[in-house]
């Protein structure tokens, strides 16, 4: 029998993860049509996929996922039978200060999704696949105790943005159980790497390296999370999308925890190194801050269940995860600038900062 195409719907491909997974179907697939569907919140950035753009098999769509008839007609117009659903608001400092969109997106966006595949769809689910990509802090928060987040787990979030992705993935599974949606969920621990928005732990604490800013470190640094390179992050999505069960859940992790503080110390002296700078130059900047309110304290990711059934594991070790994203934020320094100058800033973080700073 010959297999229709593949029309895939990503969401959220002009964030930091999404460019990552775009980039990967679009250069590894050329048989396939990726179709980016991004609303281009602050977080989303066209400067991340720029060596794809002119690519036959990809065209990007500028469109809120909330917006259910639109959507809907992207579904039927392109044919979509597949579906990798990244976008979200993905900050936690941002969803304690405004919780509402983090509710509109992550919740009614998702459920949004899942209404326009289950119409177009309409029970002709052989070949079609809804994917969603989810995170570790659904699961709530350990102690130093040395276990681990598996995918029995009962969640238990607590911020508002945990509590969001955790109500988006009920209604995911809600549709599989409920309507037959072919659905998949993966929790994956916290990813770095290049083009990640530097509001982030990691590309802020480079930027304010290279500026001389101080460099804040919530409570006393002893929070603990697990890290994965972006692209092995990328990588087990490809291989989920493709062979993972239907109506199953996937842990992805690093198996690599680092207390903030120690982390922060690696970063601070990889770019010290990187510049040539002799070392403990920076290590002034640290600046203890008041506490993120509901500080999850630690965050650990088994992923066995992913390397037992699927074969995936990690492929870079964090010293070298580190040391090539450290260059690449120093190699691209126009690119984050362009952030942190404000020539890039959309609307809605103009109004953001007047409403909530
Ligand atoms: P990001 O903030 O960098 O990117 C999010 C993207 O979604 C942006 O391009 C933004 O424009 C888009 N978007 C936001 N609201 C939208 C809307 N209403 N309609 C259409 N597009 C919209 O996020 P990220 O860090 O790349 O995370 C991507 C996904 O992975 C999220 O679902 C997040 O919860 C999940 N996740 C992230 C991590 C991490 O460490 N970053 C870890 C686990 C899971
Ligand atoms: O665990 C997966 C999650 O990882 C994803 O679901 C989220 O989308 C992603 O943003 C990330 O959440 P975190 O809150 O863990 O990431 P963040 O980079 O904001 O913070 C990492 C740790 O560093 C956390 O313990 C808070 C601390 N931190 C963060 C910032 C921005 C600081 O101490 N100072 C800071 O300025």
């Amino acid at each position: 029998m010959v297999q229709p195409k593949r029309n895939i719907l990503i969401t959220g491909g002009a964030g930091f993860i999404g460019s990552h997974v775009v980039r990967l179907f679009v250069n590894k697939y050329p048989e396939y049509h990726i179709y980016n569907l991004d609303k281009l919140t602050y977080a989303g950035n066209l400067e991340n996929l720029k060596d794809i753009e002119d690519k036959p098999n990809y065209t990007f769509i500028k469109e809120d996922i909330c917006n259910y008839e639109a959507i809907l007609e992207i579904f039927q117009k392109y044919n979509i039978n597949g579906v990798i659903h990244l976008a979200a608001e993905s900050h936690v400092d941002r969803s304690i200060k405004d919780p509402f969109t983090f509710a509109q997106t992550n919740v009614m966006g998702t459920l949004s999704l899942l209404q326009a595949a289950k119409v177009c769809w309409d029970g002709k689910y052989e070949g079609k696949r809804f994917y969603h990509i989810s995170t570790d802090e659904v699961y709530g928060s350990l102690e130093f105790d040395g276990t681990f987040f598996t995918e029995e787990t009962k969640y238990d979030p607590h911020s508002p943005y945990s509590a969001s992705k955790a109500s988006s993935d009920h209604f995911v599974r809600a549709y599989h159980d409920t309507y037959g949606l072919p659905t998949i969920v993966t929790n994956c621990s916290n990813n770095y790497g290049p083009y990640q928005f530097p509001e982030k732990l990691i590309p802020l604490f480079i930027n304010n390296i290279l500026e001389g800013k101080p460099l804040p470190v919530y409570g006393k640094g002893e929070n603990v999370r697990d890290w994965l390179y972006v692209e092995d992050h990328a990588r087990a999505i490809d291989l989920i999308f493709h062979e993972g069960k239907i109506a199953d859940t996937y842990n992805i992790g690093g198996f690599n925890e680092w207390k903030n503080i120690d982390l922060i110390k690696v970063i601070i002296k990889t770019v010290d190194r990187l510049l040539g700078k002799p070392e403990g130059t920076s290590d002034h900047l640290i600046t203890y801050v008041t506490d993120r309110a509901g500080h999850d304290l630690r965050y650990a990711i088994d992923s066995n269940k992913l390397k037992n059934e699927l074969g995936w594991e990690p492929s870079l070790q964090f010293e070298e995860g580190i040391e090539k994203t450290v260059r690449w934020y120093l190699d691209n320094q126009k690119w984050i600038k362009n952030i942190t100058s404000g020539g890039y800033e959309s609307y809605y973080n103009t109004i953001y900062k007047y409403l909530f700073k």
